[in-house]
């Protein structure tokens, strides 16, 4: 998981119960600012998932599953940072789930609460006492010769999930997980569907009933499935199709570097689609290259 993209809270004062308070936690974004070309209907269909008043009290999850590229990030960004999302979401974080960050030691799944923990305000201190706590409380059960199924690392992760809980309480928050993947080990329906859960299971972290929204985003598909659950939770993001929107991609990209000012528009245009393949990302690494070059 990475710091970049990361959306961080301004911290807050703490409450009485020694929890941060988030009414006015204002995320600050270092997304990113560039132009998008396309993407109308899927950024519609993204803000009608998190604007639409019907279903506004339900807490619901979507995941945007496509290839490397395919501007999956990018979508996300442009949604996560419009005014209408902004107005409706309080608190909204970004956690970039890929990082060289991360410690080796550490769980993965803890890693990643610990994260949205501390752009909400939570500080080392809390993660420490929540640790201590864990690993007395196991300790105490072993001495006292008491059956527990729970290891030291499942019960400071049910801690940190309730701890996550009490903050989003009542509060109309919006998540975004950029980019999960098996190494994360984010692998839980977070809606929790009907099944009766762990304490230690993810969706313990997320209260229900107050319209918040986690939204992830994969290249993994069988897995973005075991966290939203139903195939209707899932979108798919295929490379562009329309040739217009890819050379708008290449040109701002190449724009700054070099004029383009194709011979045969119409020609280079569809040399651009065929050697991009509709990707974004393609579009723009051409864009790295000299014009003759893509057009040869
Ligand atoms: N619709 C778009 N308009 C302009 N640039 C885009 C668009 N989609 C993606 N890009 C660019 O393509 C690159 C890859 O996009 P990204 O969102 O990181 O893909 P993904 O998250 O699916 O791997 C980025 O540099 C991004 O700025
Ligand atoms: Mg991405």
């Amino acid at each position: 998981m990475s710091t970049h993209g990361d959306s961080s809270a301004t911290r807050n004062s703490s409450s009485k119960e020694g929890l941060p308070k988030v009414n006015h936690v204002e995320t600050k974004s270092e997304l990113q600012d560039l132009n998008i070309h396309g993407f109308i209907n899927e950024a519609l269909f993204l803000k009608n998932f998190l604007l639409k008043r019907k279903e506004s009290e339900e807490f619901k999850t979507l995941a945007i599953v496509g290839k490397y590229g395919v501007g999956k990030t990018t979508l996300c960004q442009s949604v996560f940072n419009d005014e209408d999302v902004k107005r409706a979401y309080l608190p909204r974080i970004w956690v970039s789930m890929y990082s060289k960050e991360t410690r080796e030691d550490e769980d993965s799944k803890i890693a990643v609460v610990k994260r949205i923990l501390r752009s909400l305000g939570v500080e080392d201190e809390m993660f420490e006492r929540i640790k201590t706590d864990a690993e007395e409380e196991k300790r105490g059960k072993d001495e006292a010769g008491e059956e527990s199924e729970e290891t030291v690392k499942e019960k400071e992760l049910s801690r940190l999930l309730h701890t996550l809980n009490s903050i989003l309480m009542w509060k109309k928050y919006l998540i975004v997980l950029d980019d999960v993947c098996e190494d994360n080990e984010w692998n839980q329906r977070l809606d929790g569907g009907e099944v009766e859960q762990e304490k230690w299971h993810l969706s313990c972290g997320f209260p229900k009933g107050f319209g918040g929204r986690v939204i992830v985003t994969s290249r993994d598909e069988r897995l973005a499935k075991k966290i939203v659950g139903e195939e209707e939770n899932l979108q798919r993001l295929f490379p562009r199709s329309d040739a217009e929107s890819v050379w708008e991609i290449y040109y701002d990209a190449a724009k700054t570097r070099v004029m383009v000012n194709p011979r045969y528009p119409g020609r280079f245009k569809q040399e651009l689609m065929d050697k991009s393949c509709g990707v974004p990302l393609a579009a723009r690494m051409l864009a790295k290259i000299d014009p003759e070059k893509v057009d040869a």
